[in-house]
């Protein structure tokens, strides 16, 4: 049941290295041998007092003791599900899990963390169509490592007071400067009691993911954003009149429970969020198990949409995270612009490497070593990736130097052992700016092994790096870290769905951490570039705002569906994973507005596409509640080859002996002008039949819905790879377009690439 990996999905970006939890994570004093679980006992109880007595009463039950119930209880979820947090044996979870009236239980596990100029990228100018009446009374929800109240990005000049439907609250906490019209609501959630010194228990931001994240979301429009004067220009959020409210729920070295997750879904749904935005992971395979996917699907059935990261594990295949269907699932894409520094040798050559390093060069050349010349106590291994303690310093002072890359902070490395700065070969991650906090920048392979001759090819090798300038590179690519499906949870459904930019993305930061959090570091910025699909996320977060602004009665789904369809298709020569890299295509801010068919999805139809996905009824209650039964075998089966009225279509080969036929049943409602014709274009690869059924649909009223069939063949020689088709609706102004993706890559059972144990 343990997760592979722990830590922040930001790390990647960010250089802190943060103190890695495997599984569950054991109580913090001497309850040895118990942990944190979470009992599920499905809907909500109509009276919060009850449902909370009743959780007591159960715990007593168990553990024949009132006092001992009440020591064990962590927390009584009774807002929007009925559910605890408890602390428990083995043996007492697994009493409790038999016991009619409780629907699961399972461990507290902890979860990864995974501007400006990106939206004028993606064609959303600082002019596009607003409706700002309608999108002040949007809140937007964010469950991340809190906010900076006192950031521009969150000053409430101009707001009137939170819309009537807000319920949710925001108290006096420890070095939280309190919130206001625009910034609505904080909280926080570390049900696990322990202390955790290098965070602040209070909803403040000691990270800067959760200020970053919630600025590119729904942030002001602040002039004059910049990072040391590259990047500038407006920094702004998707809908600069959304209110804010932030859930933390990650702890800096301990990443993101279950519990506390649970608690921030129970928490939102009740406030009456309108979007939550999660840039965290969840992994689990199974969406009965995954905390982020059962919390979501209580959110959808509220009419509230979760938009989550897609990780950052990428190019790896079947890497992607948070893959359940009733999730919009967001890739991260970089834009035109990239920041580079030359580098110039002793001999004269000149060349370039990349990140954003501040620091103009005093002198023309500075002497060059080999970090693996000048390791200390012979480490020559570890000296060679300027890990910590492995420097000499007597022999890299006052020196720039080359070494390889491990992890972030061979800068700090270096200039804490008294050299001047580093030159470092890196084989991967190339397309992210990394920030330096002393003289550096970062090569590929090629160059670093010219370097490396170059240095021992003369008697006294010099360089120097010059300030980071920022350069037009083509656009757009789906970033090396962004994860990659096929989806792990299921072989019908296309992950990621969508691509937004994640690659250095300017917004909001906090003030309590450095730019690197890297020892030694003393530059603080107001702003900072960040990467990461956790960058991504809340740009479609914050278009889902946008079209409900403009939409308040569309559903979850729908919304979604708005926001696929009329994705900008990418191309599969400068993406080589294809769909499986960036879903949909890359988002499209004012055309999501008006998709002029959306593809509809109610909650009942979930539960018949998990049943055909083979979860047995009783799995389901987690997500429906005890008092909703499911028989899948009484329920009228979903229709089609995937059961689900989905944007987007993945046909996955059967065998390598004969063809493979999908028969995907859908249902478009029309969005657009009452009377309209849509007709459709198919567009197969080479050893695919596609046809559809009907070609033309026709519509004399608004919301009116029109069902047709795709006819998918595929032949079996396409084992081991994956092509592309699509499907496009062509109406009078209106293109409705899903992808049709046939997977010829086999993941038997479980994909182990995962990492997973
Ligand atoms: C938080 O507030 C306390 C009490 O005012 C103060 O001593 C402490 O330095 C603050 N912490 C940070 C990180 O600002
Ligand atoms: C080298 O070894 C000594 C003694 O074993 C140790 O104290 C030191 O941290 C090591 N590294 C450096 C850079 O001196
Ligand atoms: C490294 O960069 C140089 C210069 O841009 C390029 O010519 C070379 O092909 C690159 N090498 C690799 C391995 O990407
Ligand atoms: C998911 O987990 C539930 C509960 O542990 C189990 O009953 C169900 O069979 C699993 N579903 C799938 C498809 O693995
Ligand atoms: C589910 O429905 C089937 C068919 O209607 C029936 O045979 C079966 O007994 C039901 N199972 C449960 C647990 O009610
Ligand atoms: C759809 O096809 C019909 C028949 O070929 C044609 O008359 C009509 O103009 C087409 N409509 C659109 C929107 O392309």
């Amino acid at each position: 049941m343990s997760r592979g990996k722990a830590g922040v999905w930001f790390l990647l970006c960010s250089f802190v290295s943060l103190q890695i939890l495997r599984g569950s994570a054991a109580a913090a004093d001497g309850n040895k041998n118990k942990e944190f679980y979470i009992v599920y006992l499905g809907d909500s109880h109509e009276n919060e007092d009850l449902a909370a007595q009743s959780h007591l009463q159960l715990l007593s039950s168990l553990k024949g003791s009132d006092n001992e119930a009440k020591e064990s209880l962590v927390y009584s979820y009774t807002k929007s599900f009925n559910a605890f947090a408890a602390k428990l044996s083995q043996y007492e979870a697994e009493e409790l899990s038999s016991l009619e009236e409780v629907v699961s239980v399972f461990p507290n596990r902890y979860h990864e963390l995974h501007t400006t100029k990106s939206w004028d990228f993606i064609g959303f100018p600082q002019t596009a169509r607003r409706n700002p009446k309608m999108e002040s009374d949007i809140v937007v929800a964010l469950f991340d490592t809190g906010i900076t109240p006192q950031s521009e990005s969150f000053a409430d000049k101009g707001f009137g007071p939170p819309p009537p439907k807000w319920k949710g609250s925001c108290g006096h906490y420890a070095n939280f400067s309190g919130c206001n019209n625009k910034l609505i609501g904080a909280k926080y959630f570390k049900l696990d009691g322990t202390r955790n010194p290098s965070d602040i228990l209070s909803p403040v931001d000691v990270q800067g993911h959760g200020t970053h994240t919630s600025s590119t979301l729904a942030g002001n429009l602040v002039p004059n954003a910049n990072l040391f004067g590259l990047a500038g220009g407006a920094a702004r959020g998707a809908v600069p009149w959304a209110r804010v409210a932030m859930y933390k729920v990650c702890w800096v070295g301990e990443g993101c429970s279950d519990m506390d997750l649970l608690a921030a879904f129970d928490a939102a749904i009740h406030d009456g969020v309108d979007v939550i935005s999660i840039s965290i992971g969840g992994m689990m395979p199974n969406y009965t198990e995954d905390s982020i996917a059962i919390g979501a699907f209580h959110a959808m059935r509220r009419g509230i949409l979760t938009v989550t990261s897609a990780g950052n594990d990428g190019p790896s295949l079947a890497s992607v995270a948070n893959h359940a269907p009733w999730l919009v699932t967001v890739a991260a894409s970089g834009i035109d612009r990239q920041f580079r520094s030359k580098v110039q040798l002793g001999d004269g050559r000149t060349l370039w490497g990349v990140g954003v390093n501040m620091f103009d060069p005093k002198e023309k050349l500075y002497p060059l070593v080999s970090g693996a010349d000048a390791g200390a106590n012979s480490s020559k291994w570890s000296a060679s990736y300027c890990m910590d303690n492995s420097l000499d310093r007597v022999k890299v002072k006052g020196k720039l130097v080359y070494c390889k890359f491990s992890m972030p902070g061979g800068d700090s490395v270096v200039k804490g052992s008294g050299g001047i700065g580093a030159i470092i070969e890196s084989l991967q991650f190339l397309d992210t700016a990394r920030i330096f906090m002393a003289p550096s920048t970062m090569v590929n392979g090629t160059l670093g092994e010219a370097i490396d001759k170059y240095i021992h090819s003369t008697r006294s090798p010099s360089a120097v790096i010059y300030r980071t300038e920022e350069v037009k590179i083509p656009a757009p690519f789906v970033a090396s870290f962004s994860s990659r499906g096929p989806n792990p949870g299921s072989q019908h459904i296309l992950k990621p769905d969508i691509a937004a930019p994640g690659i250095n993305i300017l917004a909001s930061f906090t003030p309590m951490r450095s730019l690197t959090g890297l020892k030694g570091d003393t530059q603080y910025s107001k702003f900072n570039l960040m990467s990461g699909t956790s960058m991504a996320c809340p740009h479609v977060a914050g278009i889902a705002a946008y079209v409900k602004s403009f939409h308040p009665s569309w559903t979850p789904a729908a919304i979604k569906s708005a926001i696929m369809t009329t994705a900008k298709p990418m191309s599969r020569r400068t993406n080589p994973d294809g769909d499986f890299a960036y879903g949909a295509g890359q988002l499209n801010p004012t055309r999501a507005l008006n998709p002029g068919l959306v593809y509809d999805v109610g909650e009942m139809s979930y539960i018949q596409f998990l049943c055909s996905e083979g979860y047995p009824g009783s799995s389901l209650r987690v997500l429906l509640g005890p008092d909703r039964p499911v028989n899948c075998s009484s329920l009228v089966p979903g229709v089609g080859y995937d059961s689900l009225n989905y944007p987007t279509m993945q046909l996955t080969l059967r065998n390598a002996r004969e063809r493979t036929v999908g028969v995907f049943v859908r249902t478009v409602t029309n969005v657009g002008p009452a009377r309209s014709v849509y007709n459709a274009t198919v567009r197969a690869p080479k050893g695919v039949k596609i046809a559809v059924k009907p070609m033309s649909l026709s519509f004399t009223r608004a919301m009116q819905k029109r069902s047709f069939k795709v006819i998918v063949e595929a032949e079996p020689t396409l084992e081991n790879q994956v092509v592309s088709g699509s499907l496009a609706w062509k109406g009078l102004h209106r293109v409705v377009r899903s992808p049709i993706v046939i997977n010829g890559i086999r993941f038997d059972g479980e994909p182990d690439r995962l990492g997973m144990d």
